[in-house]
């Protein structure tokens, strides 16, 4: 049977986009062999500008291109820059792929990618949290009104599965309880704590294998965990959340007197609602977050009918992550196994 032709734009080419691409040129014909899909990438754009081509662009040139300067390096079809914004007006594509620069201000530029895509009949699959953690509801049904897919697996820590595990998994159960380590930065930094080091040593050595930021306060004063929170409370929990809503502690106050502590994302079920916190904790020694690897993150939910439910992965760097959208568009596309 002749494969099924799905077309994809790629807003972004950082780690994320640029990884994407490589695990596509690798995985070409074992998508199709597999799948039934012939996923051809037709536009794709970095702050330089981008290419269009409606015939599928090279993966691995798109690669060799920004290792050049940027994606308008690409060889004939590209162009200075060209935005997201025309791209999405001048292509035919079924599935966007929105990997640009996470803003929290107001989510620029994915806010107007994603509703631009959306509203044009597109599917959507994100890597970016800021559109969805500043505006989940009016993204969501954006997606819903025009009859599109919206998925964004790789949002809730990498590539491990916890939207697919607590939406389709855990169906027909009642989540109790949400425990969750869902930021590898601060994480691993209060696990070298928890050894003996300083704070300042800790963060150091975060900085030193490239897994901390030179500017860490997102990760440590627990906001990006707090950002998955309020997706995985909108999403998974079916809970109306916005960043309000979260108690968030961070971890550069603790002394070694707290110590040893856990940094941990937590959903309790209440008579209304969930309460949700991002905050450091003292754990049970027997906890199987206790004494989760430094270098992992893991969710547990636990329910009603199946009891407690753990996953964990163990990833470095952004593979994982455009991994996670592999997925997402092979789902969408409707890959059949
Ligand atoms: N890295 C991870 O492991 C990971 C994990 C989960 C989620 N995420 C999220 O996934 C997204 C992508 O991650 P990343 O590490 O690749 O991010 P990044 O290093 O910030 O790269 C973002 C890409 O977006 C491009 N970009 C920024 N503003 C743009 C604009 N106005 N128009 C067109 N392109 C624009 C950048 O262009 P230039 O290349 O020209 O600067 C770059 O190619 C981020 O939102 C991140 O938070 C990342």
């Amino acid at each position: 049977m002749a494969p099924t032709i799905h077309r994809l734009a790629l807003l972004g080419f950082g780690p994320v986009g640029r990884s994407f691409s490589e695990i596509l040129s690798e995985k070409y014909q074992q998508v199709e062999a597999r799948y039934g899909l012939r996923l051809q990438i037709v536009a794709a754009v970095d702050r330089t500008g981008g290419a269009v081509d409606e015939a599928g662009l090279d993966p691995a040139a798109l690669v060799a291109a920004k290792r050049a300067g940027g994606l308008c390096q690409y060889p004939v079809r590209g162009r200075d820059g060209l935005t997201g914004t025309e791209c999405l007006s001048v292509t035919e594509v079924d599935t966007v792929l929105e990997a640009t620069s996470v803003n929290m201000q107001d989510g620029e530029p994915g806010m107007s990618y994603v509703k631009q895509a959306l509203s044009a009949g597109r599917n959507v699959v994100m890597a970016n949290k800021g559109p969805l953690v500043l505006a989940y509801r009016d993204v969501s049904e954006l997606a819903k009104s025009n009859g599109v897919s919206l998925k964004f697996s790789a949002t809730l820590g990498g590539s491990m599965p916890t939207y697919n595990l607590g939406v389709r998994d855990l169906a027909g159960c009642t989540i109790e309880r949400v425990e969750a380590v869902l930021n590898s930065t601060s994480h691993y930094i209060l696990c070298r704590m928890n050894l003996g080091d300083t704070y300042e040593e800790a963060l150091a050595e975060a900085q030193r294998i490239e897994i901390a930021e030179r500017d860490p306060t997102l990760d440590v004063e627990g906001w990006d965990a707090t950002n998955k929170m309020v997706i995985l409370a909108n999403s998974v929990l079916n809970t109306p959340t916005t960043l309000a809503d979260v108690s968030r502690t961070g971890i550069t106050h603790l002394s070694e007197a707290d110590l040893p502590m856990t940094m941990l994302a937590t959903a309790e079920k209440t008579n209304s609602g969930y309460r949700l916190a991002v905050a450091p904790v003292r754990l049970p020694e027997d906890h199987p977050l206790a004494t989760l690897d430094p270098l992992s993150m893991s969710a547990i939910f636990y329910t009603d009918l199946i009891g407690p439910m753990m996953i964990t992965v163990n990833e470095r760097g952004p593979r994982p992550t455009a991994a996670a959208m592999l997925r997402d568009v092979i789902e969408i596309a409707g890959g059949s196994v």
